[in-house]
């Protein structure tokens, strides 16, 4: 699937940056294709237009912010957050603003410590995150990286039991173990829930994470497929007690490349297990997963019936995430559109 070429994945909710990138100033982003720039208003909640000036083109990223106003850096025209040009100052100040002189606008909000944009009116809400209200759990901003693989990549290797011997096999896999836990399913509203228990090698480095020294541990998983590129690790120790509840965005930059949004729920405290040793852990695992799902064609086929890579079991959480992906598009009158 060419994510650009389907024009519903237009109709959902994107993480798009932690907010905090915007206090250096406006900030460009492509997503699906569509050159955007996100500022910060002056009440720190942000907004969202075309990175193209009306006037004569420039990339309003380049330019500044300027209370609720961001102001094109080439000649000063100022845009609010709808979009509207408000202010020209080669014009005298009584002079009206000629008609059209407007950039496209987005929804754009601010939750779980990200700036969200959707390009046209979403079809669903952001998905309530529990852990994020629960007054147990802390939220750590992991990490924030751009992938050259398509966000269908990213969301079946994340229901993938069957990788974890091979691809972390020099980290928490047990590599004489290749046989998956299966799981539990339960399709839902957002896509779909799928429970399992796995076990983990634990190695005296991993201790800390896990709370636990036994040299075999496990993780009690219940992960959350969320429609079109959302998903929930809810991953518990049960030999610790402790959550390790990760949430991703694959972010839809282009057909190449996506944005890894990735944040964390731990329910231990900074004493217990630092923030720094936190995101050092999980990136060095995410690190595996990057380079072989960059190794992968990102043109994903989601329809099954034309290309099977379908055949085992531990297939079968990626199979549902094509089905839905599919019957979202065909309920858009949307085919799937392949390079
Ligand atoms: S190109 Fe933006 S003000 Fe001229
Ligand atoms: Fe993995």
């Amino acid at each position: 699937m060419l994510v650009t070429k389907q024009p519903v994945l237009r109709r959902f909710w994107y993480a798009i940056l932690p907010m905090q990138m915007l206090d250096d100033g406006p900030q460009p982003f492509t997503l699906l294709g569509e050159k955007i720039v996100l500022w910060k208003k002056a009440d720190g909640s942000p907004a969202a237009v075309r990175d193209r000036c009306c006037h004569r083109t420039a990339m309003l990223s380049k330019g500044f912010v300027d209370g609720d106003h961001i102001v094109c850096g080439y000649h000063g025209w100022t845009y609010d957050c709808s979009g509207a040009c408000v202010r020209i100052p080669q014009q005298a100040a009584d002079a009206a603003i000629p008609p059209g002189a407007q950039v496209p606008a987005y929804h754009c909000v601010e939750k779980y410590g990200y700036a969200w944009v959707a390009l046209e009116d979403p079809l669903r809400p952001i998905p309530d995150f529990p852990e994020e209200t629960s007054g147990r759990h802390r939220r750590i901003l992991q990490f924030y990286q751009r992938w050259g693989t398509s966000p269908v990549r990213m969301m079946e290797n994340s229901f993938d039991n069957a990788h974890f011997s091979y691809v972390h096999k020099a980290n928490f896999g047990l590599f004489d173990q290749p046989q998956p836990a299966g799981y539990r399913f339960e399709e839902t509203d957002y896509g779909f829930e799928a429970e399992t228990l796995v076990p983990i090698r634990n190695p005296p480095e991993s201790h800390r994470i896990t709370g636990t020294t036994e040299p075999v541990t496990h993780r009690h998983l219940v992960n959350r497929y969320y429609l079109p590129f959302g998903r929930r690790f809810g991953c518990h120790y049960p030999a610790s007690g402790i959550d390790h509840v990760i949430y991703n965005c694959a972010t839809p930059i282009d057909d190449g490349s996506m944005m890894l949004a990735q944040w964390l729920y731990r329910s231990d405290t900074e004493a217990d297990c630092p923030t720094q040793a936190l995101i050092d852990w999980d990136e060095a695992i995410t690190k595996e997963d990057r380079e072989i799902l960059e190794a992968t064609d990102p043109d994903a086929c989601i329809d099954a019936r034309r290309r099977v890579e379908v055949h085992m079991a531990s297939d079968k959480p990626g199979l549902i995430i094509r089905r839905q992906l599919m019957a979202l598009l065909e309920a858009h009158g949307e085919r799937e559109v392949h390079g």
